[in-house]
């Protein structure tokens, strides 16, 4: 394994760094201490040939001008959407902002983690590397309580394996919500639509969406709807949807995507309750990725592994309140092979 640092952009006066850590088969992931943002993931085809899978930019300017995208960024404090323009913990009330559309709070607000500066470190280990990102959000910061320390670690090994793992602490009762906002495509990031990709989802249930994308009551059974996805099947649906992972799954993964064409697979991990699946619908932003290809919709999947949309707002569902003094630890590991 190797880990190398290097000067990716400046932007507002900042110099912005990529980490990138690289394994005995050639592999890497690149990160960025901007969003702690995954700029670029190589792993192999069935024949050994890399490709970069991850959707991403040359500048910092670009993933500015593409905000509203997330792309490949550490969102935060709540990933996803909530409803009522803020929450209530111990009968105190948050008021935070309705930034999408005026109608819900999306990926934390108008500040959030996805567009600033981390504290980036890189760290060699013996068959892995890590990249460590640190942020300080102080207490009212996009109407959430409490001073919140976060510490989001990458690590990438030799069996192809990028372990994602979310740490923060607070000093006040706050809810918390983090995840990866990657844009996965099998083919190569510039491999076309992703609709015929196989996808398998270990939920029996998932969130029905009303108008404003919050979910409209508790979870309903997949069962009889296109969003069954607990056999492997092409996903061939635009989803931007909510699934409650099944707790029983054992060593079972939480999500599986296989592209047929190039032997691709992921299987992804996760102590989380919820995934977000989205097919990327709203990629259709001006701002091309690397190497100039145009973003279009639907050619890429994002693999969202998080506590479900509205959480703060819904008693029923498990909690993601962050305890003062309590220590957040959650972890989403995606393990790349092929077939
Ligand atoms: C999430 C949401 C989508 C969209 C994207 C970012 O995945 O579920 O509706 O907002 O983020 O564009």
């Amino acid at each position: 394994m190797s880990i190398t640092k290097s000067l990716f952009d400046t932007y507002n006066g900042e110099e912005i760094y990529s980490y990138t850590m690289t394994n005995k088969n050639g592999s890497s992931v690149t990160v960025l201490d901007f969003g702690g943002t995954i700029n670029r993931l190589f792993v192999p085809d069935r024949n050994g040939k890399l490709a970069d899978i991850i959707c991403g930019f040359d500048r910092v300017e670009d993933y500015v001008t593409d905000a509203s995208n997330y792309s490949g960024a550490i969102v935060g404090r709540y990933a996803n959407r909530m409803s009522n323009g803020g929450f209530t913990i111990d009968g105190k009330r948050y008021d935070v902002e309705n930034n999408d559309g005026g109608v819900c709070h999306l990926h934390g607000g108008v500040k959030g983690f996805s567009r600033r500066k981390w504290q980036g470190e890189g760290i060699c280990g013996n068959g892995s590397d890590s990249v460590t990102m640190r942020l300080f959000s102080p207490d009212g910061e996009d109407g959430y309580p409490g001073n919140l320390n976060v510490c989001v670690t990458y690590t990438f090994d030799d069996n192809n394996t990028l372990t994602i793992h979310y740490e923060a602490v607070t000093d006040k009762d706050t809810v918390l919500n983090m995840t990866s906002h990657g844009y996965y495509n099998l083919s190569g990031y510039d491999g076309g639509c992703i609709l015929d990709k196989e996808l398998y989802v270990n939920a029996d249930k998932y969130d029905v969406p009303n108008s404003h994308n919050i979910p409209e009551d508790e979870p309903h059974s997949v069962e009889g709807t296109k969003f069954d996805f607990r056999e492997m099947k092409k996903i061939e649906v635009a989803c931007d949807h909510n699934f409650v992972l099944n707790s029983d799954r054992g060593d079972a993964p939480a999500a599986e995507l296989y592209d047929e064409s190039t032997g691709r697979v992921i299987k992804l991990y996760t102590d989380y309750p919820a995934l977000q699946i989205y097919t990327a619908e709203f990629m259709n932003g001006k701002t091309n990725f690397k190497g100039d290809i145009p973003q279009r919709p639907f050619h890429a999947i994002c693999l969202e592994t998080q506590y479900s949309p509205d959480t703060p707002n819904r008693p029923y569902m498990p909690s993601c309140v962050l305890k003062a003094g309590e220590k957040y630890d959650k972890t989403a590991r995606f393990v790349f092979s092929v077939r």
